[in-house]
């Protein structure tokens, strides 16, 4: 069965007390408002994830992910923070190759396809986040561009592993910059990724494949893209960090 997620990523953002109100808002109103099958992942920053599992605790709807993890188990990497130790603090979700990572961090997709071995491995769900820049689409290299990143991350993996992947396309063109993909955009790309994923593993795999969107999602827009019949939800970034707002965005994905 496909799971329809919406995802707040909160990026470099919020102080603990913010993150404690943001995270205790977020709980409450998912759990006084949202009826329906959603699934809410918080992706916070990593220290904050011990203290927020008081609040997702209390919602049997919301889980918290970790924004990053390590391609390998343990080592002298200074600052870095592993899948093992995610696990080990019970993070059920880790994003993996988001464009910012890519683009500051130096990301490759033989990188990542590490990385999201290593959270399998560990039992962590991984959000793969994939998605062109503004040039590759203007030079329609969108399509090639986008199921290559699938194909070199997550092709080698079983399919009872693949099945467990949830994906995230988010074109870099719409992150953070107020223009979202247009539901027709963010359809087609959707119905792309589905079939490359039918042509390796299958109709039933490709179905039943969790596929976000992401880039400048609101509440205005949320419900559009969601009720595109490729869209099963949004991985959203700016529009997070406001509990009434990701609220809403949320209740778009049930209506
Ligand atoms: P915005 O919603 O702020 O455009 O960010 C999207 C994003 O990068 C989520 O991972």
């Amino acid at each position: 069965m496909r799971k329809k997620i919406v995802a707040g990523n909160w990026k470099m953002n919020k102080t603990q007390a913010e993150a404690l109100a943001l995270a205790s808002e977020v709980v409450n109103m998912v759990n006084d408002e949202v009826r329906g099958n959603v699934g809410v992942v918080l992706c916070v920053p990593a220290l904050y994830l011990p203290i927020l599992q008081k609040f997702t605790n209390l919602a049997p709807n919301v889980a918290l992910g970790a924004q990053n993890c390590h391609n390998l188990a343990a080592g002298a990497f200074t600052g870095e923070i592993s899948a093992p130790m995610l696990a080990s603090m019970d993070v059920p979700y880790v994003l993996v190759g988001h464009s910012e990572r890519r683009q500051y961090f130096h990301e490759t997709n033989a990188q990542l396809a590490q990385k999201i071995d290593m959270a399998l491995a560990n039992g962590i769900i991984p959000i793969f986040c994939c998605g062109e820049s503004l040039q590759q689409r203007q030079a329609n290299d969108h399509f090639d561009f986008v199921t290559n990143q699938i194909t070199e991350s997550t092709f080698h993996l079983s399919p009872q592993d693949f099945g467990k992947i949830v994906f995230a396309y988010e074109p870099i063109w719409a992150i953070g910059t107020g223009l979202t993909a247009s539901s027709a955009q963010a359809q087609e790309m959707h119905a792309v990724l589905r079939q490359h994923i039918a042509a390796k593993y299958g109709e039933d795999t490709a179905d039943n494949a969790t596929i976000l969107y992401g880039g400048s999602c609101n509440e205005k827009n949320a419900a559009e893209l969601f009720a595109c019949p490729d869209v099963d939800g949004g991985l959203i970034g700016g529009a997070s960090l406001k509990s009434r707002e990701f609220a809403n965005i949320i209740k778009a994905m049930v209506a």
